[in-house]
């Protein structure tokens, strides 16, 4: 695949060291990343893949997978800019901007063109994203490659578009509420006794391994509470503390007041 990244910020320089670091799955030709302020990715300069350029419209020429990382406010000016130049039979358009709807891409290119709307997050950086992917009738025979871009960058899921929504939610916003829930125990287990960096460490693991057991074991995560909860002892005490004060209550009611406001926005 020959990739064009146009706007290489937070998410778009993720997209970019993962694609870069996994080069065996993803058999990059080439690595367009395209920003007006070049500075930020020096770093890059040397990577013979990699061409480094603010013209959005060589990059597009020069490549067949395009992924667009501005912001949404900026993406309908990218289209604009971009449009004469992509080729429905040569480009697939990938589009990670929050709340654009591939509608309203398709209004700016030939409708015939491939677009797929990804939602991946932050956890990218570490090759650990939960990326959705939805797409337009042609991009449905492009995925292979927007799934081979992201699988290597974590795990894709492909869902309706109407389904978008609360995927960013569940997913981009959910590495907030998995953060909290981190810290939240971190300090518990300093009250305990623990330093904050054995804390942290204590608490970063057993989530990792909590998550862990379900992806490997396929189990339901009431079959693993019921391993770990003895009759009448402390772990049963604490999570019927953690209920009786609404945790799963106010994570359930978190989740639906982030899917309201982002459908306001
Ligand atoms: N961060 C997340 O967790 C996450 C998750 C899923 C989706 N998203 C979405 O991903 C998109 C990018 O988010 P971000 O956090 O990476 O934003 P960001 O850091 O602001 O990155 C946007 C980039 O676009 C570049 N840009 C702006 N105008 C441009 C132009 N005309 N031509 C080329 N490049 C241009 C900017 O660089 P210059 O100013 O140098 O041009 C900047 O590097 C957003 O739509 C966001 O909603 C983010």
């Amino acid at each position: 695949m020959k990739i064009a990244i146009i706007g290489v910020g937070n998410l778009g320089y993720s997209i970019a060291v993962g694609i870069l670091n996994q080069k065996k799955d993803i058999s990059c030709k080439s690595l367009y990343l395209s920003k007006r302020d070049l500075s930020s990715l020096s770093r890059l300069e040397k990577i013979s893949v990699v061409k480094l350029t603010s013209d959005n419209k060589r990059a597009v020429k020069y490549s067949d997978v395009i992924i667009i990382a501005v912001l949404p406010a900026q993406l309908k000016n990218i289209l604009e800019e971009i449009k004469d130049e992509i080729n429905p039979k040569k480009h697939t358009i990938i589009s990670v901007a929050t709340g654009r709807k591939i509608k309203e891409i398709e209004t700016i290119l030939d409708e015939k063109t491939p677009i797929i709307r990804a939602m991946p997050n932050t956890a990218i950086s570490v090759g650990q994203s939960m990326t959705c992917l939805s797409a337009n009738e042609n991009g449905h025979a492009k995925m292979h490659q927007a799934k081979t871009i992201f699988n290597a960058l974590g795990q894709t899921l492909c869902i309706d578009e109407k389904h978008m929504q609360a995927a960013t939610v569940i997913c981009a916003s959910g590495i907030a509420f998995w953060m909290r829930l981190i810290r939240a125990t971190t300090q518990g287990a300093v009250q305990l006794g623990f330093h904050s960096e054995e804390a942290q460490q204590l608490s970063m693991q057993t989530c990792l391994g909590a998550a862990r057991l379900l992806i490997d074991s396929q189990s339901h995560p009431e079959q693993e509470i019921d391993k770990v909860t003895t009759p009448s002892g402390c772990t049963i005490e604490g999570l019927n503390e953690m209920e009786h004060n609404g945790l799963s209550s106010s994570l359930i009611r978190g989740l639906v007041a982030s899917y309201e406001k982002i459908n306001e926005i």
